[in-house]
């Protein structure tokens, strides 16, 4: 059954727009590293608007990172976001949330 819907979901990923596979990969990246201290679920990535998250993802995610170096109340993520494994994976991010943001029209399907 298990096997079933994981391969019902990723048919769904696969179809839904051609960056997909991407856009996946941001998102378990989102939930992952974002979701534990940006409250709300997956509805924070619509609280931006493209244009917002495109600025703070420039550059392979320069802005945000440095945006959070800056707060030391996110101190929590500095690890995260000084590692190369934010870096490589800014891409797929990039991509989550511009396809899921305030003004894209897209909610984000499943958790
Ligand atoms: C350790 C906790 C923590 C993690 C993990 C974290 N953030 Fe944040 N984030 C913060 C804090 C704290 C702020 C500053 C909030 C403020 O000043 O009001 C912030 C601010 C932001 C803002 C607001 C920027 C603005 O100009 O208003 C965005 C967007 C954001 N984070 C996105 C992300 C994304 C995307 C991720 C995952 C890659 C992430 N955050 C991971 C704690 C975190």
């Amino acid at each position: 059954m298990k096997k079933i819907i994981l391969f019902l979901l990723s048919i769904t990923f696969l179809t839904l727009v051609p960056a997909n596979a991407a856009i996946y990969k941001g998102q378990k990246v989102f939930v992952k590293r974002c979701l534990s201290c940006h409250e709300g679920g997956q509805s924070f990535v619509a609280e931006y608007k493209m244009k917002v998250w495109k600025k703070l993802m420039k550059k392979k995610g320069k802005p945000l990172a440095k945006l959070h170096l800056k707060k030391k109340s996110a101190k929590k993520s500095w690890k995260y976001f000084k590692s190369k494994k934010y870096t490589k994976k800014s891409k797929h991010l990039k991509q989550f949330v511009i396809e899921y943001a305030k003004d894209s029209g897209n909610v984000p399907a499943c958790n």
